[in-house]
C-alpha cells in the first residue's frame, strides 16, 4: 500500500485535529445526557504517513483519534482505496467500536453513518473531511449541518481549485473540473463571485476574473453558517515552503464553545506558521 509523504503543513493539520479531538472527548465524557460521542474520518487515508521533514512515520488522523483518552464511543473510517480501508478493517476485528467502509464517503455517510446520528439519538460526532482535492460534495456537508449533532473539519482544497478551475479565462477549465467544483460548492454561484461578463469591442461576451481563492474561502464559511452550522471560526490557511497556498482548514460547529476552542488552536498555529 502506498504511504503518503507529508509536508510540514500536513503535520500541523494533524496536530490541530489532535488537539481538538483531545478537548472534545474530555468535554463529552462529562455530558450525562450524551449516549455516545462518535469519531468519523471520511477520507481516512492509510493510517500513517512519512514526514518529509524527518523521514519518520507519523500517525494519521484516524490513529491519533484511536489513541485519545478518553476514547470515542464509536469510530467510523471510510476510504475509496480498498487497501487503505483494509487497514481499518483489521483494527475493526479487535475493536468492536470501530467500523470500516470501503467506497465513496459521499454515499456511505448518507446511507450508513448519518442516519444513526439524528438529534434524538442523544449522540454527538466529530467528522473529519480531509480529501486531497475536490472530492467532497456539498450535499454531504449540508446533510451533516441538518443533523445538528456534528462538528466538522473540512479541507478546502485551494491547490486543486487554483490549478484546475480558477483560470483567468474560465473557458480553459475542463468540463469535468467545473463539475467537480459545482459538486463541492453545491451550485454554480462561485462563478459569479469570481468572474464578471464583459462585452468586447466586437460585441462578443468575455469573462474577466475579478477575485481569487480568498474571497471563495470567506464565502464558503458564510455558506456553512447558512446551512445550519452556527459557529464557524476564520479558517487557517496552509501554505507550502514557497508560501504557495495549499488549502484552508475550516471548522464548523453548532456550539460557540467549540468554535472558541478551535479558534484558540488555529490562532496558536497562525502565529507560528
Ligand atoms: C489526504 S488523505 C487523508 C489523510 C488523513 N485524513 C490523515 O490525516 O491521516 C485523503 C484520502 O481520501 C481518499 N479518498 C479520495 N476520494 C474519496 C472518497 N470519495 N471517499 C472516501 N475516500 C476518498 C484517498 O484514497 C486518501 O486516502
Amino acid at each position: 500500500m502506498k504511504i503518503d509523504q507529508i509536508g510540514m503543513w500536513s503535520e500541523i493539520k494533524l496536530e490541530i485535529i489532535k488537539e481538538y479531538v483531545s478537548a472534545y472527548t474530555r468535554i463529552m465524557e462529562n455530558q450525562p445526557w450524551c449516549k455516545g460521542y462518535v469519531y468519523i474520518d471520511a477520507f481516512a487515508g492509510a493510517g500513517k504517513h512519512i514526514s518529509k521533514r524527518t523521514g519518520e512515520l507519523v500517525p494519521g488522523s484516524p490513529l491519533n483519534a484511536l489513541e485519545v483518552k478518553p476514547p470515542f464511543t464509536e469510530y467510523y473510517f471510510i476510504d475509496l482505496d480498498e487497501d487503505r480501508a483494509d487497514v481499518f478493517r483489521q483494527i475493526e476485528k479487535d475493536n468492536p467500536s470501530v467500523h470500516s467502509y470501503h467506497g465513496d464517503c459521499n454515499e456511505i455517510l448518507f446511507k450508513e453513518v448519518f442516519p444513526a446520528l439524528h438529534y434524538d439519538s442523544f449522540k454527538r460526532a466529530l467528522c473529519i473531511l480531509d480529501p486531497y482535492g475536490l472530492h467532497l460534495k456539498w450535499q454531504t456537508i449540508k446533510a451533516a449541518a441538518e443533523l445538528k449533532t456534528i462538528d466538522i473539519f473540512i479541507n478546502f482544497p485551494i491547490m486543486d481549485i487554483n490549478r484546475n478551475v480558477l483560470f483567468e479565462d474560465p473557458a480553459k477549465a475542463k468540463p469535468e473540473d467545473i463539475e467537480r467544483m459545482n459538486a463541492f460548492w453545491g451550485d454554480e454561484s462561485w462563478k459569479k463571485l469570481l468572474y464578471i461578463e464583459q462585452t468586447t469591442l466586437f460585441g462578443d461576451t468575455q469573462h474577466v476574473k475579478i477575485d481569487d481563492y480568498k474571497t471563495l474561502a470567506k464565502e464558503f464559511c458564510k455558506r456553512l453558517q447558512q446551512i445550519g452550522f452556527n459557529d464557524v471560526p476564520e479558517p487557517i490557511l496552509m501554505r507550502n515552503i514557497n508560501n504557495g497556498p495549499l488549502y484552508y482548514l475550516c471548522f464548523a460547529s453548532q456550539k460557540a464553545v467549540a468554535k472558541g476552542i478551535v479558534n484558540d488552536i488555529f490562532n496558536k498555529y497562525r502565529r507560528t506558521y
